[in-house]
């Protein structure tokens, strides 16, 4: 049985939040808001609990999870040290969406680390996020709260529909605000380097610490060196082939509109995930269309984009067509970034 307890984001009641602590305490599984997405918690410490995350989710052992705990100050145990970078982009950026990869210490079990010398550690800003913690008093391991390559759940329903009856609490906060992962940084190896994009952009970063580099994303590098299968690229893939156009505007929307005719010429469904400039254009296709928000507001987009991904899939139609964003955003790479991995690599049928 998968509980349900809503609790107000703006006003988390003490008692509901100490009862999803006392069941973190006591080694159970437990998903709640941040800021980015729903996390599925456990007592991070606890071995039998983080096995568990992994058969909920049918994760692979090999992907290492994110410890969460409540403020910088108690990361001490958890690392082999704290170095000076770590302590300036925490004044910084924490409480909030950057998970820094540090050197681990033994105390972090090798369940939640994968094995690696490292541990990604973060501090949500999440009111939810961060009265459980302080409740709980333990760092949480907490992956996003999906199935295992589902897009990441942005709402309670997404925990639900892919975890009920896996785990045991779900703390129903609302849909979050960010809606896409943390920016990863690895401090662990030089030069610092950002493995995963998120609301924190590497030129953000830079201001802090001038040589963060970014990783070349695993869509466009093929699948060779991967440090954390996280980082695969079907890793947010909806089960509905998706196609993704990407260049300027007006040729990318000339592609969709040729796509869309060419499978329905094979009697296949065809629905569209579109940004509002483009719904009156698409309108006469006569396929079924999901808002993605505008295309001039990415926080909209970011926000949406797994909820919508989960929409486009319930549809039930064959294939899905989308365009990547090309507004001029920090936010803009982490959508594209999660519009990429999302996508099929499967080639657009040829001309009948
Ligand atoms: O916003 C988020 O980060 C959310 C919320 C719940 O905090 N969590 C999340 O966790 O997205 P997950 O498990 O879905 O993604 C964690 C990512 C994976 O890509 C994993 O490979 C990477 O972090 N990671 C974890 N530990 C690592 C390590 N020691 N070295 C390199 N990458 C690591
Ligand atoms: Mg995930």
């Amino acid at each position: 049985m998968t509980d349900v307890l809503q609790v107000d984001p703006t006003a988390p009641d003490p008692e509901l939040i100490a009862r999803a602590a006392e069941c973190l305490r006591a080694g159970g599984l437990v998903a709640f808001p941040t800021e980015t997405v729903y996390g599925l918690g456990a007592h991070a410490l606890d071995r039998r609990a983080v096995q568990r995350v992994f058969a909920a989710k049918e994760r692979p052992a090999t992907d290492p999870l994110i410890v969460h705990v409540a403020a910088v100050d108690d990361i001490a145990s958890l690392v082999a040290e704290v170095p000076r970078a770590a302590r300036d982009l925490a004044a910084r950026f924490w409480p909030g969406p950057l998970t820094m990869v540090l050197r681990r210490s033994e105390l972090v079990p090798d369940e939640v680390t994968a094995g690696l010398d490292t541990v990604a550690i973060r501090v949500p800003s999440h009111p939810i996020a961060q009265a459980l913690l302080q409740s709980a008093r333990l760092p949480i391991a907490a992956p996003s709260a999906n199935r295992f390559s589902k897009p990441s759940p942005t709402r309670a329903a997404h925990v639900l529909a892919d975890l009920r009856g896996r785990i045991d609490l779900i703390v129903d906060g609302g849909p979050t605000s960010v809606g896409l992962e943390s920016t990863v940084l690895d401090l662990a190896h030089q030069p610092p380097t950002v493995l995963r994009p998120g609301a924190i952009d590497a030129a953000t970063l830079r201001s802090i610490l001038p040589d963060v580099r970014l990783r070349s994303s695993p869509a466009e590098r093929g699948t060779t060196g991967m440090p954390a299968p996280g980082m695969l690229p079907k890793h947010y893939a909806p089960a509905t082939p998706l196609t993704l156009f990407e260049g300027d505007r007006a040729s990318a929307i000339a592609e969709i509109v040729e796509s869309a005719r060419r499978h329905r010429e094979r009697g296949q469904s065809v629905a569209i995930l579109a940004f509002g400039e483009d719904l009156e254009q698409l309108r006469a296709l006569r396929a079924q269309l999901v808002d993605l928000g505008s295309e001039g507001d990415p926080p909209a987009v970011a926000s949406r984009l797994y909820a919508a991904l989960r929409e486009g899939d319930e549809l039930g139609v064959d294939v899905l067509l989308v365009r990547n964003i090309t507004t001029d955003h920090p936010l803009s790479m982490a959508i594209q970034d999660r519009l990429r991995r999302a996508a099929s690599p499967v080639p657009l049928p040829p001309s009948p």
